[in-house]
């Protein structure tokens, strides 16, 4: 019998994550089918999910607007969902439905293309739900000096007071990023800015390390104008796919037990499906 994953969320129809799964399925030579699944937001998420397994769904992704109802939803989770308060990824057996979050290790993956060590200091834009989880994947790979910026302080300091290990971190205001990014040898931008429709983020780099790493995990466009910028003054831009893909890979792993290869031909197949050559 066909085996059957998905991605739920709404809307769901832009979601890269079918493209993603199906190759490697297909490459893997497993018979099974990863689909989108539209759930509207007022849903029962638990219900859907018990519906899904009985239909035969063995694992799903979970996008917007879900994550935070599929925490609730889940028999049991992993650390990083508990830290997190959003699971991404789900597991469906005939005992029980447990739920992951693997956004952080997909973002720690993306940067393994990149020469330079993961190194602090490290600035962090955004106090959002990916910010929360790139933090927390950097307190757990043991960088000691991490600061954060977002638009609204108190998002932020939230956040810093929900981490495990916080006594590294330190918040800054919006207005300071630019302080805050001295000799930072890691700026990950994690708020919308930069995105197509929105405005383009205003972050000076003359203060960052002359080998740091500039990663922005917006990915459409895939070369943002910060990326840009990063790369004009020779340092290490990362583009927001490679954590895309990292994290759909560590999802496959937990429901088919290795860890899939971000290889060319997949790059270039998203490169075309998002428009960029
Ligand atoms: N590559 C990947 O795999 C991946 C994974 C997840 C997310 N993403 C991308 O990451 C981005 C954030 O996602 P999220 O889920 O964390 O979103 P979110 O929870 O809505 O957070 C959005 C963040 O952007 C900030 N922001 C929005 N507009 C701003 C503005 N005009 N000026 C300054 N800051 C602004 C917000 O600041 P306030 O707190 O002040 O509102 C907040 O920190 C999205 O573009 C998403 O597509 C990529």
């Amino acid at each position: 019998m066909t085996a059957r994953f998905g991605v739920i969320g709404w809307p769901v129809a832009h979601s890269r994550s079918p493209l993603i799964h199906n190759y490697w399925l297909q490459q893997a030579g497993i018979d099974a089918l990863y689909e989108r699944v539209p759930v509207p937001p007022e849903a029962d998420f638990r219900a859907t999910l018990e519906t899904l397994r009985a239909a035969g769904f063995s694992g799903v992704n979970v996008t917007i607007p879900h994550k935070e109802a599929a925490f609730t939803a889940v028999d049991t989770r992993d650390a990083a969902a508990e830290y997190l308060g959003a699971v991404n990824t789900i597991c469906l057996t005939p005992e029980k439905i447990t739920g992951h979050n693997t956004d952080g290790l997909g973002f720690i993956d993306s940067l393994q293309d990149a020469p330079e060590r993961l190194t602090g200091p490290a600035l962090v834009l955004g106090a959002g739900g990916a910010a929360r989880a790139i933090l927390g994947a950097l307190i757990d790979a043991g960088i000691g000096d991490i600061r954060v910026a977002n638009r609204t302080r108190a998002r932020a300091q939230s956040l810093l007071d929900l981490a495990p290990a916080s006594d590294g971190v330190r918040v800054f205001d919006w207005d300071d990023r630019a302080v805050a990014a001295q000799d930072a040898r890691l700026l990950v931008n994690t708020t919308s800015l930069g995105m197509q429709g929105a405005p383009a983020l205003d972050m000076p780099l003359d203060m960052l390390a002359p080998d740091a790493l500039v990663a922005d995990i917006v990915y459409t466009p895939l070369t943002t104008d910060l990326l840009a910028r990063a790369q004009a003054r020779g340092l290490t831009p990362i583009n927001g796919l490679g954590m895309l893909v990292h994290q759909a890979a560590h999802a496959f792993a937990l429901w088919l037990g290795h860890k899939p290869q971000f290889d060319t031909n997949l790059r270039d197949q998203l490169h075309k499906d998002l428009g960029e050559a």
